[in-house]
């Protein structure tokens, strides 16, 4: 199976989220834009905290050194952005496991002048999982995420909650967002590959959707 790793927001847990999953599914990892390189790749952050192999880690379609918004950084270098390269990349992928594809930030961030993240999802046409936080200010982002996805006819696989733990919110998220939360990811301290390994899924059998 493939899935999108989404966001409501950039710095919200996306690799960290995929590196549990990447230890969770045996799964390769692929996050076809990177941008600033200059503060490290999330692959290599991957790696780390699920200790998977070189080789599940497919290299990115474009890489950037600005940590900014990919249409930003692919400005700065003079290198658009061209969603058929992603998607030409993507069809040569030949992952015999699992795949998981990290975007960059969140779904409405610009890939180029003309298209969104949001764009690529709909044309990888993959369920997305999306990642949130879970303390206040939460709902209005992951429900607005959410209808975004929907307006698209996008297929949602679920939702990965990450921080101190709020049920509340994940009830709300849950009931207004009609979506299922199948993980959630405490804040770890350190953050580390033995600290993922004792988080669950929170919905099984999840990995059937
Ligand atoms: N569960 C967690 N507990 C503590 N820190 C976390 C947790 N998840 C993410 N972080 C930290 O938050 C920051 C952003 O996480 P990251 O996964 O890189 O976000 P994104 O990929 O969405 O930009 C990183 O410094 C990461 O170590
Ligand atoms: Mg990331």
């Amino acid at each position: 199976m493939r899935y999108f790793i989404t966001g409501t927001d950039t710095n919200i847990g996306k690799t960290v989220s995929c590196a549990w999953l990447v230890h969770q599914l045996q799964a390769f990892y692929w996050k076809p834009i990177q941008s600033g390189l200059s503060e490290g790749r999330d692959g290599d952050t991957v790696k780390a905290l699920s200790r998977c192999s070189e080789s599940q880690l497919i290299p990115s379609s474009y890489e950037f050194q600005a940590p900014l918004s990919p249409h930003q950084a692919a400005a700065a270098e003079n290198q658009p952005i061209h969603l058929d390269k992603i998607l030409e990349d993507y069809r040569r992928i030949n992952a015999s496991a699992p795949l998981l594809i990290e975007g960059a930030g969140g779904l409405l961030v610009p890939l180029n002048d003309q298209e969104l993240m949001i764009d690529l999802v709909q044309a990888l046409g993959l369920p997305t999982i999306l990642v949130t936080r879970t303390t206040l200010g939460t709902i209005n982002h992951t429900l607005l995420s959410l209808e975004a996805l929907r307006h698209r006819a996008i297929p949602l696989a679920g939702v990965i909650a990450v921080g101190e733990e709020n049920p509340a919110n994940l009830r709300a998220i849950e009931v207004y967002g009609n979506v299922s939360i199948i993980a959630h990811l405490p804040i770890l301290s350190p953050v580390c590959y033995e600290r993922l390994l004792t988080i669950q899924f929170r919905t099984l059998p999840w990995t059937l959707l």
